[in-house]
C-alpha cells in the first residue's frame, strides 16, 4: 500500500459492487470522479450518508462527477442495505457501491487507519480529475458524516482552477469574486480579465467569478 498524495494517479481497479463488477477507470470514463468509503452497512451515519449523496446526484450529475461509493461489505449485504437506506431516507440510491470484502481497494487507496480501526475504513474523499489525477483528499473518521455541501463547493473550485488562472478565497462559492493567480503580473491580470481586477495587495489580487 502506497500513499496517495495530491498530483498522483489514482491507482485504477477491478472490484465486486452493488451493481456488478466495475473496472474504476471505464466506470468514470473521461469525467471527473468522486470516490468515498463508508465503514460498514447497516451503520446510522453511512445511511444518512448515502441517502444524502443519492439526493445530490442531480448537482453531481450537473458538473460532470461520476460517484462511488465503497464499504467493506459484500454485494448482497449493500443491496439489503440499499432498501433501508432507500426508505428511511425517503430517496433512491442511484450510483454503485463498491463490495470490498477482501479490502483489496480500501488498502490501495489506504482507507483503513489502524489506530483508528483496524477493520473498518476512515471516511475518505478522493475527488479525481479527468485525466485521472487526485485532485482533492478529506478524511472524517467514523463518527462525523460528510458535509456534501462542501464536496459540491470545492468540486466547483477544483473545476474553476483547472481552467482558469485563479485560486479561490475562504468560504468561496460559486459566482463570489476569486483571487488572481500569484503567478500572474497585475498588468497582465487586467488583460486577461476584462470584468476588472482589484489589487488589495500586489500579491491580492481580485476579480470576478469569470464563468458567472
Ligand atoms: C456510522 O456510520 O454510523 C458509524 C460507523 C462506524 C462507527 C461509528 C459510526
Amino acid at each position: 500500500m502506497a500513499t496517495i498524495r495530491l498530483g498522483d494517479k489514482a491507482p485504477d481497479f477491478t472490484a465486486d459492487s452493488s451493481v456488478g463488477t466495475i473496472n474504476f477507470y471505464d466506470y468514470l470514463g473521461d469525467g471527473w470522479g468522486i470516490l468515498f468509503s463508508h465503514p460498514a452497512d447497516f451503520t446510522p451515519v453511512c445511511t444518512t450518508e448515502l441517502g444524502t449523496a443519492a439526493k445530490f446526484k442531480d448537482e453531481f450529475d450537473k458538473r460532470n462527477v461520476k460517484m462511488l461509493a465503497l464499504s467493506v461489505d459484500g454485494a448482497s449485504s449493500h443491496n439489503e442495505w440499499i432498501k433501508d437506506i432507500n426508505e428511511v431516507q425517503n430517496t433512491t440510491v442511484n450510483f454503485p457501491i463498491i463490495a470490498d470484502e477482501n479490502k483489496k481497494v480500501s488498502d490501495l487507496y489506504d482507507m483503513i487507519h489502524p489506530n483508528a480501526d483496524n477493520n473498518l475504513t476512515v471516511r475518505s474523499v478522493f475527488i479525481i480529475a479527468p485525466d485521472k489525477t487526485v485532485k482533492l483528499i478529506i478524511t472524517y473518521p467514523a463518527s462525523t458524516g460528510r458535509n456534501f455541501y462542501e464536496l459540491l463547493r470545492v468540486i466547483d473550485s477544483l473545476q474553476l482552477t483547472a481552467y482558469h488562472k485563479v485560486a479561490t478565497p475562504a468560504n468561496w462559492k460559486q459566482g463570489e469574486s476569486v483571487v488572481v493567480s500569484p503567478a500572474i503580473s497585475t498588468e497582465d491580470a487586467k488583460e486577461m480579465f476584462k470584468k476588472g481586477v482589484e489589487e488589495v495587495k500586489p500579491y491580492l489580487r481580485m476579480t470576478p467569478d469569470p464563468t458567472a
